[in-house]
């Protein structure tokens, strides 16, 4: 384990390979309004705009309830909700838009200061939300469609995108609609890589909730990662609660249904949250995550034929060290794979040496489906396990993929930084390349 300077050298590369990762991918951040007054808020938007300068497409939704109630009530106009849904009256829309776009206008002026041209846009199309059990939703509307074109044009010019909570219908009519509506539709709409709720509330906690088996939980108790299958479960078990963080899982739920691949809802008023989610394995609110990762599994024994039938191309080229039916039988335990459809792609071991230290080896994916992220995320995953598990050193002994792990954030090492087991019984001539990353 490194300490100091290592350490520190150590995060600079790994911030570089995430910033490599993510040049050009698409993420969109609800804003709660609320978050406009914490003391954090500047250096929240700082981030932002440093994600920006590093290619990241940015898009901003600004969410205004809190100020739409502030600036209602400061003109004496009344107001009523139904589940929970504002009814606009057509008196009202006139302050809810002001309300809208005063919350957007703030982060425009706080991105101008850090010399970054933000833009508000009337991008949203809207339609009314009608009569609903014979009540009139007046001027509270339904997102019905994002102009993906022109959002991307903005940004291709380098400018942000603000979406404030106010959508128009064909004619021009202004419609109120909800921000997280619009957050989950615009993630979708936009082929978002991430979509981010910036809440101001904490995250969960397992001795709160019944939490599915599937859940992963931080070294703190704090649920960390839910599948979209785990968050329904999660639902399901815990469905009298009234955590405000729920109504945000079933919107991940959604936004990754529509292909989104992770959802972060976190709490804004922690410095650096954003940051510590995107580029630190470490993470700080809940992330909700497509099927991807729920194609992972740990290994059966009535998986052992064909998770061989993986690997064989690769023993029998010696790019993997020889194995046999019975050694994977023997350590079953220790394999994780990657399915889909029934169909095993890839698969990958973590054996424990002690000390902390574990070895992610015979990782293999079908040479059919190289090159689409299976051998990535199964090392992602092994990486979660093993800091959930608490391990600080993770390696691997490889010949032909010495690039490859560089690229997750591994470094070249030396015999000395195995663990003693495995320096004992390091096999000279095979000479394999050593691979670590301190997690
Ligand atoms: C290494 C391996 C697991 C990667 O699996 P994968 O699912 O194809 O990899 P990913 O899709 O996550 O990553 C693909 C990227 O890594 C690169 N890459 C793949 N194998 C690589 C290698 N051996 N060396 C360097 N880069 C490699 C690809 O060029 C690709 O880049 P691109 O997306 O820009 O085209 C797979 O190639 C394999 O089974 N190799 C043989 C076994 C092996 O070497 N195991 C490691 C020793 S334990």
């Amino acid at each position: 384990m490194e300490t100091g300077i290592n350490k520190d050298v150590n995060l600079i590369r790994e911030v570089f390979n995430y910033s490599r990762k993510f040049r050009g991918a698409t993420f969109v951040f609800k804003i709660d309004c609320a978050l406009l007054e914490d003391p954090f808020f500047p250096s929240m938007v700082r981030d932002l705009a440093l994600l920006h300068s590093n290619n990241i497409n940015i898009v901003l939704i600004a969410g205004a309830k809190s100020k739409i109630d502030e600036v209602l009530e400061l003109y004496g106009v009344n107001y009523d909700f139904e589940s929970g849904v504002r009814i606009s009256s057509d008196e009202a829309i006139q302050f809810i838009k002001m309300a809208a776009f005063d919350v957007s206008n703030r982060i425009m002026t706080l991105l101008s200061s850090q010399n970054i041209n933000a833009v508000i846009g009337n991008w949203v199309r809207a339609r009314s939300m009608g009569v609903i059990n014979g009540r009139d939703y007046k001027k509270t509307g339904l997102v019905e469609k994002i102009n993906v074109d022109l959002v991307k044009k903005v940004q291709s010019e380098g400018l942000i995108p603000i979406l404030p909570c106010i959508g128009w219908s064909r004619v021009g009519t202004p419609y109120n609609i909800s921000s997280n509506e619009l957050a989950r539709i615009a993630s979708v709409q936009l082929g978002a890589d991430k979509l981010f709720f910036l809440n101001s509330f904490s995250g969960l906690y397992v001795k709160d909730f019944a939490v599915p088996q599937s859940a992963h939980v931080a070294q703190d108790g704090r649920i960390s990662r839910l599948g979209t299958v785990g968050a329904r479960d999660f639902i399901k078990k815990n469905s009298k609660s009234d955590n405000p963080n729920m109504e945000y899982i079933e919107l991940a739920i959604g936004a990754c249904e529509g292909g989104v691949k992770r959802v972060h809802i976190l709490d804004g008023r922690i410095d650096g949250v954003i940051l510590k989610e995107i580029f630190s394995g470490l993470g700080s609110g809940i992330m909700i995550h497509s099927n991807i990762y729920e194609s992972i599994r740990k290994m059966r024994l009535d998986d052992v034929t064909e998770v061989f039938g993986v690997m064989k191309p690769q023993i029998e080229q010696g790019i993997l060290v020889p194995r046999t039916e019975d050694d994977l039988r023997e350590k079953y335990g220790d394999y994780y794979i990657y399915e889909v459809d029934g169909a095993i792609h890839g698969c990958a071991a973590f054996h424990d040496f002690g000390e902390g230290v574990g070895e992610i080896a015979g990782i293999a994916v079908n040479q059919l489906y190289s090159h689409l992220g299976i051998g990535q995320k199964l090392v992602e995953y092994i990486i979660d396990d093993a800091v959930k598990m608490k391990f600080g050193r993770i390696f691997a002994l490889t010949t032909q993929a010495l690039d490859w792990f560089e690229q997750l954030g591994f470094r070249e090492g030396t015999v000395e930084d195995l663990p003693s087991f495995k320096k004992e019984n390091y096999n000279r001539q095979r000479n394999s390349k050593i691979v670590y990353r301190d997690i």
